[in-house]
C-alpha cells in the first residue's frame, strides 16, 4: 500500500470505531444512560443559559432554570402572569418581558434537541401546561426515591425548585445523578 491508501484505511477504521461507539452511547434508554458521550456536546442534559438578561432577571430569586426544562406553552403562561408568580411579584418592564419571553420560547423544551428536553416534552400530554419543572411526571419519576427530610426539612435545600443546591453542575446544564451532592447528606449513591 502506498501512503495515501494507508491513510485512507486508517480514516475508515477510525470512522467505523467512532460510529460503533456512538451507537452504544446513543442507544441508551432512560434507565441505562451512558453519559460518556465524548463525540458531541449532547452529554449535557439541557442547553445552558446564554442570555444575560434572563440570567439576571430570572436568576435573582432562584436558579435560572434552563428554558429547555419546560415547553413553550408553559413559558408563555408563566410569563403572562409574573405579577402572581408562586406567591411573589416578578413583574418586568414590557421590553424585558418580551425579550425574555422570546428567548424562553426559542429555547423551550419542545424546540430543543437536548436529551432531557426531548424526554420532558415526550412525557407531557398535549394539553398539559406545567408551571413547575418539579411538577412534571418526568421530574417526579427521577426524584421519587429521595426522602422528604432531605428536601423540605433541609434548611439548605427547602424545595425541589432549588436544583443547584443538589446538582453540582446545574449551571452548566449537566444534571447527572453522579454529580448530585445533597447538602448535609452527601453524594447520591443508589
Ligand atoms: C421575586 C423573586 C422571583 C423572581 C424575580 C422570579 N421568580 Fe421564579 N419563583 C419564585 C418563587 C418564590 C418560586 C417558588 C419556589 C419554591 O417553590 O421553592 C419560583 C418558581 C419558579 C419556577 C418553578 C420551579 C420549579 O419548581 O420547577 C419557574 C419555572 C420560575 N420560577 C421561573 C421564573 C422566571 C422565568 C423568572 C423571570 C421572568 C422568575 N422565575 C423570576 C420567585 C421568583
Ligand atoms: C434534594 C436534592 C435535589 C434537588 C433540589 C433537585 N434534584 Fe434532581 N436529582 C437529585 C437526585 C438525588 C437524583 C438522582 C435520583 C436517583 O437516581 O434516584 C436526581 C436526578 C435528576 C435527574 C436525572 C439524572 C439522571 O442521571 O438520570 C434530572 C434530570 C434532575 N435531577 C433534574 C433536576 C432539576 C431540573 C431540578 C430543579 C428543578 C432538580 N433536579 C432538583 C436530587 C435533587
Amino acid at each position: 500500500m502506498n501512503l495515501y491508501r494507508k491513510l485512507l484505511a486508517l480514516v475508515a477504521v477510525a470512522a467505523t470505531t467512532s460510529l460503533l461507539l456512538s451507537v452504544t452511547v446513543y442507544g441508551d434508554d432512560d434507565d441505562h444512560e451512558d453519559r460518556h458521550d465524548w463525540f458531541s456536546q449532547s452529554r449535557l442534559d439541557v442547553a445552558p443559559v446564554k442570555n444575560p438578561a434572563y440570567q439576571e432577571e430570572c436568576g435573582s430569586c432562584h436558579f435560572a432554570y434552563q428554558p429547555g426544562w419546560l415547553p413553550e406553552r408553559s413559558w408563555r403562561k408563566l410569563m403572562g402572569d409574573l405579577e402572581n408568580h408562586f406567591g411573589d411579584n416578578a413583574e418586568l418592564e414590557a421590553e424585558a418581558q418580551k425579550s425574555i419571553l422570546d428567548y424562553l420560547v426559542n429555547s423551550a423544551a419542545d424546540n430543543s434537541n437536548y436529551k432531557r428536553s426531548k424526554r420532558i416534552t415526550g412525557s407531557l400530554k398535549q394539553d398539559e401546561v406545567p408551571l413547575r419543572i418539579s411538577d412534571t411526571v418526568y421530574f417526579k419519576r427521577k426524584h421519587h426515591e429521595i426522602p422528604a427530610r432531605y428536601i423540605k426539612d433541609n434548611m439548605e435545600v427547602g424545595s425541589y425548585s432549588n436544583c443547584a443546591a443538589c446538582h453540582t453542575r446545574a449551571e452548566s446544564g449537566s444534571f447527572g445523578e453522579h454529580e448530585v451532592n445533597i447538602p448535609g447528606v452527601g453524594r447520591w449513591d443508589d
